[in-house]
């Protein structure tokens, strides 16, 4: 099973993703787990990459889709994989369309986790995530049961540098980049839209549904 995740920045896509890929046993890639990763690690990709990850704006294109064409290159994807964060350009979309193609694994669904946008600056700026598994919590809508402390593995929890209010402002403008391929996988029929607005148990319950129906 194929799958990429659409919506804005934080619809929910990582929340879902993490449950998604725990049930159907498929690879999680995150493009920006893997930048923030590369940026913790102070590697050269993770050099090349802090000064937007920090603003909110887009990684070239170019970089992403080479990131992204090692990790489909690796083996745990040969039974399918979820993808969250990328695309995120029609470049991107294209790209991975030719790489699909070439490895004879079609795209199966694209999830588009639609919210509106006013609720999403509470939703960020109150989002906490473990240092340790990168469990993500909120402080008000998935708060943890201790304070600070992951209910999984009991890591520290933080603050992303980019959940600030500016940067948000940015990711959100930085979205028209991505928009158009809400369309580009509907023409493609590959395209589940999902009400990203009911609490987190609901709208997994509904991609679920989508899964199961289509699989
Ligand atoms: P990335 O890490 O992909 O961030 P994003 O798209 O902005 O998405 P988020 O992770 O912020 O949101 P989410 O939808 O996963 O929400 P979450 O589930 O955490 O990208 C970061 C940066 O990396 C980019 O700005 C760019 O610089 C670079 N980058 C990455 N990929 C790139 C690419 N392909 N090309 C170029 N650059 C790239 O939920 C948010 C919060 O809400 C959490 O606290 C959660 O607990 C809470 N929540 C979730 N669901 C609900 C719900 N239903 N009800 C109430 N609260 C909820
Ligand atoms: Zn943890």
């Amino acid at each position: 099973m194929q799958v990429v995740m659409l919506g804005l920045p934080g619809a929910g896509k990582g929340t879902q993703a993490a449950r998604i890929c725990e049930d159907f046993h498929i690879p999680h890639i995150s493009t920006g787990d893997m930048f923030r990763a590369a940026i913790a690690e102070k590697t050269p990709l993770g050099q090349e990459v802090k000064l937007y990850l920090d603003s909110g704006r887009l990684v070239p294109d170019e970089l992403t889709i080479r990131v992204v064409a090692d990790r489909l290159n690796q083996p745990d994807t040969e039974n399918g994989f979820l993808l969250d964060g990328f695309p995120r350009t029609l470049p991107q979309a294209t790209a991975l369309e030719t790489s699909l193609g070439e490895l004879g694994k079609p795209l199966d669904y694209a999830l588009y986790i639609h919210v509106p946008q006013d609720i999403l600056l509470a939703r960020l700026t109150g989002r906490r995530i473990c240092k340790v598994c990168g469990a993500t919590y909120h402080v008000v809508y998935h708060p943890p049961l201790k304070e600070g402390v992951c209910d999984k593995c009991e890591g520290p929890l933080y603050q992303r540098s980019d959940d600030t209010e500016d940067a948000v402002k940015t990711r959100l403008e930085q979205y028209a980049q991505t928009a158009p391929l809400v369309e580009f996988y509907r023409d493609r029929n590959v395209l589940y839209q999902i009400d990203g607005q009911q609490d987190i148990d609901e709208v997994y319950r509904d991609i679920r549904t989508v899964l199961l129906a289509t699989s």
